[in-house]
C-alpha cells in the first residue's frame, strides 16, 4: 500500500521542540516576518542567526519519540511504501529510522548561500560574518524555507500525492499552504484520508477521518491498526 505521511511540528512536540501556533508556540513569542522572511534577514541577519542557532541546539538535545519509531516500523513493513513529507526542520524522523523523508521546508542542520545556493553542513552556530565555503560571499543562511519562497520537492511530492493509497497528517495545524492543501489533493485523486492531531486543525473538516490525541498516543495505535491488516 503507497502510503504519504505529512508531519508537522505536533510529532516533535513530545520531543520537546516547540510548535508554532499553539498557546506558548514559536509565533506568540517572535514576529515571523522578523525571522522566517528574507526581508527580516536582509534587515538583521543577526537576530535570524541567533533565532535559528537556538533552534538547532535545540534539536541536537531532542531525541525522537514513539510516534516518530512507529513511521520508521511503518515504513519498514513489507506491503507498505512510505513517504514521509515533513514541515519540520528537524532530523528526529531520519534519527527514528525513517529513510524516504522529504523536507519541504528544508534543514536546520544544513546551512545554504543565498549568493550561489551551495549547502554544507550547519556549524552549530552561524553568524552573519560566515564565508560561503563555495563563492566565499558572505550571505549564509540556514537552509530552512521561508515564507514567500517555494517549498522544497514539490514535483515529487504532488506525484506521491497522485498515487497515494492512503493519506495521513500528523500535528499540522493546516493554516501553512502547500502542505494545508495535500489533503485535498490525496482525496481529490482517491485516497482516503485522515488527520491525527491533539485537536481539531484547518485540516479536520477536509478529511474522512479524525483521530484526536497526543502524537505519542495515537500515532504508535494508527500504525499497529495498518500493521495487523
Ligand atoms: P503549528 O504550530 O501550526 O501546528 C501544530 C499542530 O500540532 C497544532 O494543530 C497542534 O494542536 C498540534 N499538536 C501540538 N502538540 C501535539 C501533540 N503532542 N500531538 C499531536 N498534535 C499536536 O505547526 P505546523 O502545522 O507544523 O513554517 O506549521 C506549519 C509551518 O508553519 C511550519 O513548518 C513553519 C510554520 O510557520 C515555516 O517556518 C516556513
Amino acid at each position: 500500500m503507497k502510503i504519504v505521511v505529512l508531519t508537522g511540528a505536533g510529532i516533535s512536540a513530545e520531543s520537546g521542540l516547540g510548535t508554532f501556533r499553539d498557546d506558548n508556540g514559536i509565533w506568540s513569542k517572535i514576529d515571523l516576518s522578523e525571522v522566517a522572511t528574507m526581508d527580516g534577514f536582509i534587515r538583521n541577519p543577526a537576530k535570524v542567526h541567533e533565532f535559528y542557532n537556538a533552534r538547532r541546539t535545540g534539536v541536537l538535545e531532542a531525541k525522537p519519540n514513539i510516534a516518530h519509531d512507529a513511521l520508521a516500523r511503518l515504513e519498514a513493513a513489507e506491503h507498505v511504501e512510505l513517504a514521509v513529507v515533513t514541515q519540520n526542520i528537524d532530523d528526529l524522523h531520519e534519527r527514528a529510522g525513517s529513510k524516504n523523508v522529504l523536507h519541504m521546508h528544508g534543514s536546520i542542520l544544513l546551512a545554504k548561500c543565498a549568493s550561489c545556493n551551495r549547502t554544507w553542513d550547519a556549524p552549530r552556530e552561524m553568524h552573519p560574518d560566515d564565508d560561503c565555503p563555495f563563492c566565499h560571499k558572505r550571505t549564509t543562511r540556514p537552509d530552512v524555507v521561508w515564507f514567500g519562497e517555494i517549498p522544497y520537492w514539490m514535483d515529487e511530492i504532488h506525484e506521491l500525492l497522485a498515487r497515494a493509497e492512503l493519506f495521513a497528517s500528523i500535528g499540522t495545524s493546516g493554516q501553512v499552504y502547500p502542505a494545508a492543501g495535500f489533503a485535498e489533493i490525496a482525496r481529490d485523486h482517491g485516497a482516503p484520508t485522515i488527520a491525527l492531531n491533539l485537536d481539531r486543525s484547518d485540516v479536520s473538516p477536509i478529511v474522512d477521518q479524525f483521530v484526536v490525541g497526543p502524537a505519542t498516543s495515537i500515532v504508535p495505535e494508527w500504525v499497529e491498526g495498518i500493521l495487523r491488516g
